[in-house]
């Protein structure tokens, strides 16, 4: 299909970039505020409690009214949603559980209409175990030429009883399943370095190549803003397969991980070349967003070359600490890095992946560089509400975009004691229910109502996973009519990030201050100041614009932020 295909159109909101790869510098991308739709747990709109896009199309108004940009919608493909959904069966339609094609084209075109963009969710890695490419690898036995697609090895030792090598998954275990071959014999095995139900693809396979180049196509034509790579790192594999050093810890910490020969590999920058050629071809600034855990700001800028993709999730602020110095650090690290480039960074805070805000900074340890750190410790939730409000001042006032995911905006907990029998992450199964998994930060969202389903569904519908009957309190209609909820914040700031000068520049300036305090300035009116010291910080004589806790006789209290005007 070519970029001047008739499949269905929908314009793109002030499409703006010229066809032929160049990326002006007011770019939408560069600054945009997106929200992450998790499809499954945003809004039923047929009553079955799972989460669709007719939902989300009578939901778009509230994101509209938000105050975003534009949206990330996680993977609507269909799925047999061994992970969520990440386990994509076939990469041009959309689940049955969500809709059809044409629903799909609606989000666009109404999406649109309301003035966001919207970016969908690629997982190019690997497939479902229940792809026809897979099935069909299975089926045609150990010559098949359609094994050629993925990792298949006969396995070490005397009668390939062993895995082919020491890579481990990132759902625990081995990163080797082996196959039983069409006669009934135990036969070869492939490589999944997630769980066994998505194997990995062979990037270095011309097939795969073409068919991808194809599924960019499809989607760009019917108008998607974007693509988010999903675990871009993982895409190319040393030649060879050699063992890999994980310096004896069995985790898939990819950012301590150096010459990696599964993570990170030199050669994967040439399927992003050619995916940005593609991308490229189209008007209205078609943009990648890597998801990329790496080790270094350095190596993830090779993922932002000109010629490579245009933004990435910047994990290293996302994973960090609520500590000034710690914070003050990756943002400088961050800048230090991509500004000279000309690449703006992505901030963001959490994601279907990782335990909320409100959670993580209510626990001794805030920081959380592996899904299970802090696991079991009790959050006070109280202080960590204070700090997420504070904290996503602090993102929306940094130079660059920022990712805002479903729920944070209402400032909703995890939900730390889901019965085991509801968990489907298969973090949780794999381990044999050693690591709860992400289903916590994935419960549906309460949207009005006095109890569960909280208008997620329609009354006496029970969503796939159970709300607690306290988000009550939590609902955007309960929030809506509250001034000092979170959700107002949000929307408060994001209408002031729209309406202050300057903000779509990069850059800031810090200003001196006492240890504990952050103090910036952007553009030539905004101030930020987060106060993580443990006392209260007096502010001057600007004029307070916004300020995340009350001010305390014109003091900042602890764990706060405020924007002030200046100039
Ligand atoms: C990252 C996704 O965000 C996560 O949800 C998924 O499990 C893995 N990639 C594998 O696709």
């Amino acid at each position: 299909m070519s970029a001047k295909s008739s499949a269905p159109q929908s314009q793109a909101p002030e499409a703006g970039g010229a066809a032929g790869g160049t990326s002006p510098a007011d770019a939408w991308w560069r600054s945009a505020v997106m929200y992450q739709v998790y499809p499954r747990s945003f809004a039923d709109g047929n009553g079955d409690g799972e989460g669709d896009l007719l939902g989300l199309r009578e939901r778009l108004p509230y994101l509209a009214d938000l105050g975003v940009d534009g949206l990330w919608i996680s993977p609507w493909f269909p799925s047999p949603m061994a992970d969520g959904g990440y386990d994509v069966s076939d990469f041009r339609d959309i689940h049955p559980m969500f809709g059809t094609l044409a629903d799909a084209d609606a989000v666009l075109r109404e999406s649109h209409d309301l003035g966001l963009r919207v970016i969908i969710d690629l997982v190019p890695n690997h497939t479902s175990d229940q792809h026809p490419w897979f099935l069909a690898a299975l089926a045609g036995g150990p010559q098949a030429p359609e094994r050629a697609r993925y990792f298949f090895r006969d396995g070490r030792g005397d009668s390939g009883e062993l895995p082919p090598n020491n890579w481990i998954s990132a759902f625990g275990g081995p990163a080797w399943t082996r196959v039983t071959e069409p006669d009934g014999s135990p036969g070869q095995w492939y490589l999944h370095l997630f769980a066994p139900e998505q194997p990995d693809l062979d990037w270095t396979n011309h097939e795969v190549l073409e068919d991808f180049d194809e599924v960019l196509r499809f989607w760009f034509d019917r108008g998607v803003d974007g693509l988010r790579i999903d675990a871009a790192p993982a895409m190319s594999k040393k030649a060879g397969l050699p063992d890999a050093d994980y310096g004896g810890v069995l985790q898939f910490r990819t950012v301590d991980w150096d010459d990696n020969p599964h993570w990170d590999v030199e050669t994967v920058h040439d399927i992003f070349r050619r995916w940005r050629a593609i991308a490229d071809t189209y008007d209205g600034d078609r943009v990648f967003v890597a998801e990329a855990v790496v080790s270094t700001a350095e190596r993830l800028s090779n993922y932002l070359r000109p010629d490579e993709m245009h933004t990435a999730f910047n994990f290293p602020y996302l994973k960090g600490p609520w500590e000034a110095g710690a914070l003050r650090e990756v943002i400088d690290a961050t800048l230090d890095s991509f500004t000279p480039r000309g690449i703006p960074s992505t901030w963001v805070l959490t994601s279907h992946d990782e335990t909320r805000p409100v959670t993580r900074y209510g626990r001794k340890t805030t920081s959380s560089y592996f899904i299970t750190d802090g696991e079991g410790e009790v959050p006070d939730l109280a202080l960590g509400t204070r700090r997420a409000r504070a904290a996503a001042m602090l993102m929306l006032a940094l130079p660059g975009g920022a990712y805002i995911y479903q729920g944070e905006e209402l400032g909703l907990p995890n939900v730390d004691d889901l019965p085991d029998e509801v968990l489907q992450d298969p973090m949780f199964l794999r381990s044999g229910g050693q690591m709860r998994g992400r289903d916590g930060c994935r419960v549906p969202l309460p949207w009005s109502g006095q109890e569960p389903p909280f208008g997620f569904s329609p009354q006496g519908v029970r969503p796939w996973l159970p709300q607690p009957a306290g988000w009550r309190e939590l609902t955007v209609e309960a929030e809506s009519a509250d001034p000092a909820s979170m959700l107002q914040l949000h929307r408060a700031a994001l209408r002031l990030r729209r309406e202050l000068p300057g903000l779509h520049e990069t850059g800031l300036t810090w200003r001196d201050s006492p240890e504990g305090v952050l103090d910036l300035e952007r553009g030539t009116a905004l101030r930020c100041v987060v106060n993580l010291s443990r006392s209260p910080y007096a502010l001057g004589s600007e004029a307070v614009l916004l300020s995340s806790s009350p001010l305390e006789d014109g003091a900042l209290p602890v764990d706060a932020a405020a924007w002030l005007h200046v100039g």
